[in-house]
C-alpha cells in the first residue's frame, strides 16, 4: 500500500544540509510532510509512490531548511537612531554607554512599555525575518532588568509564536548591562539575577537557555561563572556574549559550561577556540554589528574552521549595534566580510543556527524525522543566496508542513 501523506513537494533541487559539511544536494528531490513532520526527503526516483493529500510541483526550485536566525533582540522598545547619529558625528559606542544612554536607554524605553507594546513593536521585525524564509527565531530578554521587566519581555517574546507561524526560543540575559540603581554594585545585581531571576524565569517555563554579556562594560568573568552556576542549578543551558569589544576570556568559560554557543567572539584567541572546539560549543557570528560598529577586529575565521568549530551567523537584531532584520545580508555580510564560503554561510543560518539553540533534533536540516520548516527559493543555484544584497527570491515558506 502508498504511504499516505499531507502534502509532497516534487521536482525540487533540495540542499538538505544533512551531513557535518556541505550542502546534501539532492537532485529531482521530493519531500513528503505528515502531521507537519518530514516522513521522507530524497530523490524522487528512489522514493516510495506516496498517496499525497497535496502535491506540490516545484518545477525545479531549490529547497533549503527554513531560516533560522539564532541571535537577537527582536523584542525592545523604541530604537537608538539619535545615537546613531551622535556616533556619526563621532562619539563611541561606549562613550555613550557610559553617558547612560546604549542599552540603559532602551532599558527605560522597554520599562515604559506593557507586553502588548513590545509584542506589537516587535512583529514588523518578525515579520521581515519571515519574509525571507525564517522559520525559527531566538529572542532574548536584557532591557527590562528587573524580574519583573525581563518576565514582561519573555511573556512578549513567548506570544509572537501565537501571532506568527514561526518556532522562538527564548533567553533570558538578565546579566546584559548594570541597571542605574545598582551603579557601583554589580555584585548585588547579579545575586538578584541568579537569586530572584534566573529561578523565576525557569519556574514560569519562560526561558529555554540564559546568556550574559562578558565585557568591560558588562560583567565580569567571574560574575558571568555565577549566571552560569544559577543557570545550570534551574536546568537552564547557557550562552554568552563574548569577546565583542575585548578579551575576558568569555568563550572559554562559556565552554567549560557545556555552552551552547559564545556569540560575536571579534576578539577570541587561540586558547578560546580551542576550548570551543574541545566541548562543541557554536561560534556564533555577528557581521551586521562588526559592520555597523565599523569594527576592524576580524573573528579568528580560519583558527575556528581549522579546530571544527561550528560557525553559526545571525542578525544580533537590536537597536544599539545591529539594526538588522536580514539572514539574507546577514549570509551575504558572512561572505563579503568574514570569507566564509557560500557552504559555510548556508550551514550557518540552518544546521548550525540550529546546533546553537539546542534544536538540532527538531530543525535546521531536511531529513524524516524533523519538522518540516522548509525555505523555497527562485534561484538557479545556492551562492544566489548569498551573492545578492537587498533582493528576496523567497518563493515559498513552510513551517511545520504548511
Ligand atoms: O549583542 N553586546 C551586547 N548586546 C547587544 C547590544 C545591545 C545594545 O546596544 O542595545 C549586542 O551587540
Ligand atoms: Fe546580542
Amino acid at each position: 500500500m502508498a504511504p499516505r501523506c499531507d502534502t509532497l513537494w516534487r521536482n525540487a533541487r533540495i540542499a538538505t544540509m544533512a551531513g557535518p559539511s556541505g550542502l546534501g544536494i539532492v537532485d529531482g528531490g521530493v519531500i513528503a510532510a505528515r502531521d507537519g513532520v518530514i516522513l521522507h526527503a530524497g530523490p524522487e526516483a528512489e522514493a516510495p509512490a506516496f498517496d499525497a493529500a497535496t502535491s506540490i510541483d516545484c518545477e525545479g526550485r531549490w529547497i533549503t531548511p527554513g531560516l533560522i536566525d539564532c541571535h537577537t533582540h527582536l523584542v525592545h522598545a523604541g530604537n537608538r537612531a539619535h545615537e546613531f547619529e551622535r556616533r556619526l558625528q563621532g562619539a563611541s559606542y561606549e562613550e555613550i554607554a557610559r553617558a547612560g544612554g546604549g542599552i540603559v536607554s532602551t532599558m527605560k524605553a522597554t520599562r515604559a512599555a506593557n507586553e502588548d507594546d513590545l509584542v506589537a513593536s516587535a512583529l514588523p521585525r518578525l515579520d521581515a525575518l519571515i519574509a525571507e524564509g525564517a522559520t525559527t527565531v531566538e529572542v532574548k530578554s536584557g532591557y527590562g532588568l528587573t524580574t519583573a521587566d525581563e518576565i514582561k519581555m519573555l511573556g512578549a517574546a513567548r506570544r509572537l509564536e501565537e501571532k506568527r507561524r514561526v518556532r522562538i526560543s527564548t533567553t533570558l540575559l538578565g546579566a546584559h548591562a548594570l541597571p542605574p540603581e545598582y551603579t557601583g554594585d554589580a555584585e548585588r545585581y547579579i545575586d538578584l539575577v541568579c537569586r530572584e531571576m534566573i529561578p523565576a524565569v525557569a519556574e514560569a517555563g519562560l526561558a529555554d537557555a540564559v546568556d550574559a554579556f562578558c565585557e568591560g562594560i558588562g560583567f565580569t568573568a567571574a560574575q558571568t561563572q555565577r549566571v552560569f552556576d544559577a543557570a545550570k542549578a534551574a536546568g537552564l543551558p547557557v550562552k554568552l556574549h563574548a569577546e565583542q569589544l575585548s578579551n575576558l576570556n568569555g568563550a572559554a568559560l562559556a565552554a567549560r559550561a557545556g555552552a551552547l554557543s559564545a556569540d560575536h567572539l571579534e576578539y577570541l584567541n587561540a586558547a578560546g577556540v580551542a576550548a570551543m572546539a574541545e566541548a562543541g560549543t557554536v561560534a556564533t557570528l555577528l557581521p551586521g554589528a562588526y559592520y555597523f560598529m565599523r569594527e576592524t577586529q576580524l573573528p579568528p575565521i580560519a583558527e575556528l574552521r581549522a579546530a571544527g568549530v561550528p560557525i553559526a551567523l545571525a542578525t544580533d537584531c537590536n537597536p544599539g549595534t545591529s539594526p538588522l532584520t536580514s539572514l539574507l545580508l546577514v549570509m551575504n555580510m558572512g561572505a563579503t566580510l568574514f570569507r566564509l564560503t557560500v557552504d559555510e554561510c548556508l550551514a550557518a543560518v540552518t544546521r548550525n543556527a540550529a546546533r546553537a539553540l539546542g534544536l538540532l533534533g527538531q530543525t535546521g536540516t531536511i531529513e524524516a524525522g524533523k519538522s518540516c520548516d522548509l525555505a523555497v527559493w527562485d534561484i538557479e543555484r545556492p551562492a544566489e543566496l548569498v551573492y545578492r544584497i537587498g533582493f528576496n527570491p523567497l518563493h515559498a515558506r513552510i513551517w511545520k508542513g504548511l
